[in-house]
């Protein structure tokens, strides 16, 4: 069944299946019990409604066989709705032994992914091939956070010291994802996107992503790079193929190739990056990108440098 405003009702992935149907087995399971309770309850409130002067009727205790049946049924009940959730449990999170391919780091507020097998980074826009395993570690760089992308994957968390094992494998289409876990004041721009293509657009994407950043033709943009490079930018950001090595903010290679910004709060515009730049405290409060004091003369050319690497 699909529900297009609810996430969870559209399930996109094995995993994310299993959950549905469980969950509508859950709500089944209960509404009947509610209908037969709720009906009862009505019921008898109409049947045995008192009249004017009548006298109390005949309390009864004890009737064992009610007792034990009412006793026995949910105890069967719940207990058939523990070995499915068990089942679902073992199939969402399947023991493996295959190897890493995606080491998923939640940061205050981001995610960075890492591709192990192409040695590349990129933040909030996780890309995937459609139909195939893809095993993902999820870690965190600061605080608890919980990577969640309802429509694919149970809810994992990202805990200090601990690496969670997440099976990936989705059917094509774009799926938006959020932290589930309260992790600071921008725990809600804390989001990110999955884009699940044909193993063909997948490799095309990655062997793109591998490349080192493209350097600038545009002389406006030779001016913005020597200005990330001179600025502070450099200590916080990565872009490979520059001096810039930085490790705490996302890493911008390929910026201009993802849709969105700051957790996907803002799309990926001259305009949005220009704004973003000038203040990030302004769109962001208490984001850790600082306010750079950037003038507008600088502005233009870090902007079109950003917006030009592909
Ligand atoms: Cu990270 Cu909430």
């Amino acid at each position: 069944m699909t529900l297009p405003l609810l996430p969870v009702f559209n399930s996109s992935s094995k995993p994310a299946h299993e959950i549905e149907w469980l969950f509508w087995i859950s709500l089944i399971v209960c509404a009947v019990i509610l209908a037969i309770v709720a009906g009862l309850i009505f019921y008898g409130l109409w049947r045995f409604r008192p009249y004017p002067g009548e006298a109390t009727p005949e309390q009864r205790y004890g009737r064992p066989k009610f007792e034990q049946a009412w006793t026995f049924a949910p105890f069967v009940l719940l207990a058939v709705l523990f070995g499915l959730t068990v089942h679902v449990v073992d199939t969402g999170d399947p023991q493996s032994s295959a190897p890493t391919r995606l080491i998923i780091v939640g940061r205050q507020w981001f995610w960075a992914a890492h591709y192990t097998d192409g040695n590349f980074n990129t933040a909030n826009e996780i890309h995937l091939p459609a139909g195939q395993d893809m095993w993902a570690r999820i870690e965190t760089a600061d605080v608890i956070h919980d990577f969640w992308v309802p429509r694919i994957s149970r809810k994992v968390d990202a805990l200090p010291g601990i690496h969670n094992r997440l099976l990936l494998n989705a059917e094509q289409g774009t799926y938006l994802g959020t932290c589930a876990e309260f992790c600071g004041a921008q725990h809600a721009n804390m989001r990110l996107r999955v884009i699940v293509s044909s193993p063909e657009a997948f490799a095309s994407w990655k062997s793109h992503q591998r490349l080192p950043a493209i350097q600038p033709g545009e002389p406006v943009a030779m001016q913005g790079q020597k200005l990330f490079e001179r600025r502070l930018c450099v200590q916080c950001h990565t872009i490979r193929g520059t001096e810039a090595h930085g490790l705490v903010g996302p890493d911008l290679t390929h910026f201009a190739s993802r849709q969105m910004i700051a957790g996907e709060m803002l799309t990926n515009t001259a305009e949005n990056v220009y704004r973003w730049l000038k203040n990030p405290q302004d769109v962001k409060p208490g984001s850790h990108m600082p306010n750079m004091q950037l003038t507008a003369s600088q502005l233009r050319p870090l902007v079109a440098y950003l917006e030009g690497l592909q």
